[in-house]
This record gives structure tokens, sequence and C-alpha cells, in this order.
């Protein structure tokens, strides 16, 4: 059976490097044998997380995500780096999606939507680094959350020259690369399902 895999972008931008990277991942899993969902965070409304907005009833698209988030076993994201560390917009879509839904005993463990999941990370940049970092700082995020983090990684340096018109990625390496994050997520989730 196909694994449920989340694929998503730390950014919104219009012409995002994370949001082709993204795509360019949703194909490979997809070749790879994933049932794969393409979210894109621009078509959620996510306000800036605070609690007492939270405490009037959780905005109808959080719930949205998190049902969606829950939903999938195995997740790939693609995060820009800003000042060494991953976006404003990451963050607070991951504090709003790990609270509890106000009311519903189900929800009371706010990580539940986290807990088991196994999550691929991956960055691009324009510069050399290709976002390296921000995985960095992301790795202990998506740990504190209990889910299992791929030890593989990948960081796409020089993201303005790594596309092809058609938005795929244009060199083997990277394509393998990417290719090695995606089968270690998709391997180490059958692990977890048949335990
Ligand atoms: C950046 N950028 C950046 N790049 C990088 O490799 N390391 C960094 O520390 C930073 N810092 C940084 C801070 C801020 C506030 C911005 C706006 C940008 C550049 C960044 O990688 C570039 O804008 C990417 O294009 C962002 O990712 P998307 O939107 O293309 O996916």
């Amino acid at each position: 059976t196909q694994t449920p895999t989340l694929v998503f972008a730390g950014s919104t931008r219009a012409q995002s490097w994370n949001r082709q990277l993204a795509g360019a991942v949703a194909t490979i899993a997809t070749a790879e044998g994933a049932q794969v969902t393409h979210l894109e965070l621009a078509d959620f409304d996510i306000p800036l997380y605070n609690a007492d907005l939270e405490a009037k009833g959780t905005p109808r698209d959080v719930v949205r995500l998190k049902e969606i988030f829950h939903a999938h076993p195995a997740w790939l994201i693609c995060s820009p780096e800003y000042n060494g560390s991953y976006t404003a917009l990451l963050k607070n879509t991951i504090d709003w999606v790990s609270s509890p839904i106000k009311g519903d005993p189900e929800w009371s463990n706010g990580t539940k939507a986290f807990t088991g999941k196994v999550v691929g990370l991956l960055a691009a940049s324009p510069g050399a680094l290709g976002g390296l970092r921000s995985l960095s700082h992301l790795t202990p995020l998506m740990l504190n959350l209990q889910c299992w983090v791929a030890p593989r990684q990948f960081a796409l340096s020089r993201a303005s020259e790594a596309f092809d018109p058609d938005g795929q990625l244009s060199t083997d390496f990277a394509r393998s690369n990417v290719k090695a994050v995606v089968d270690q997520v998709l391997w180490a989730t059958r692990q977890f399902q048949k335990a």
C-alpha cells in the first residue's frame, strides 16, 4: 500500500525556490510509490499564533491543517533559511498545529498531530550552503515534537540554477539526493507501520 505523504514548503512566495523544490520532491516521492498530498500553506488563512485568539476557538483553517497533518504518517518539508534558521511561517504553522483543539478531548494532547510521524527535511537557497543551517534548527524542533527525523537530509544550494524550465531538478546530483531522503522516509514509515 502507498504511504500517505505530505509535502510542503515553508514559503508562500510566488517564485519560491522551496515551493519549486517541494514540487520536485512530490514528483520523486510519487515515482517512489508514495501517495502524495502537495500542500500550499498559502491556501490556509493562519493568523500569527496568540493564545487569546485560540481561546475564542481554533480558527477553521487551523483545524483543517491539523486534520491534514494528522492524516499523513510521512512528511517532507522544504525549508527556506532566514538568518540562519527556518522561517517564521514554518514556526507559526507548527505552533498552531501542535496546540490542542479547544474543547475536543481527542486533541487534548497537543502533540497528537506530530507524535510518531516520520519527517524528511530539505532546504533550498540561492546561497552556497543551500539553507543547511535551517535544517540544523528544524531538526531539534521536530524531535521535540516526538517526530522521527530522517538522518538523511538535503540542502539545495545555488537554487536559482538548479531547476529546469519545467520545474524539475536539473542535475542527477540533486535528484539522487532528494530520492535518498524520500526513500529513507518511506522506508522508515513502513517499518513503523509494521511494528
Ligand atoms: C534570507 N536569505 C538567506 N539565505 C540563506 O541561505 N541564509 C540566510 O541566512 C538567509 N537569510 C535571509 C533572511 C531574510 C529575512 C530573507 C528574506 C532572506 C535568502 C533566502 O534564502 C532567499 O530569499 C530564498 O529565496 C528564500 O526561500 P524561498 O522563498 O525562495 O523558498
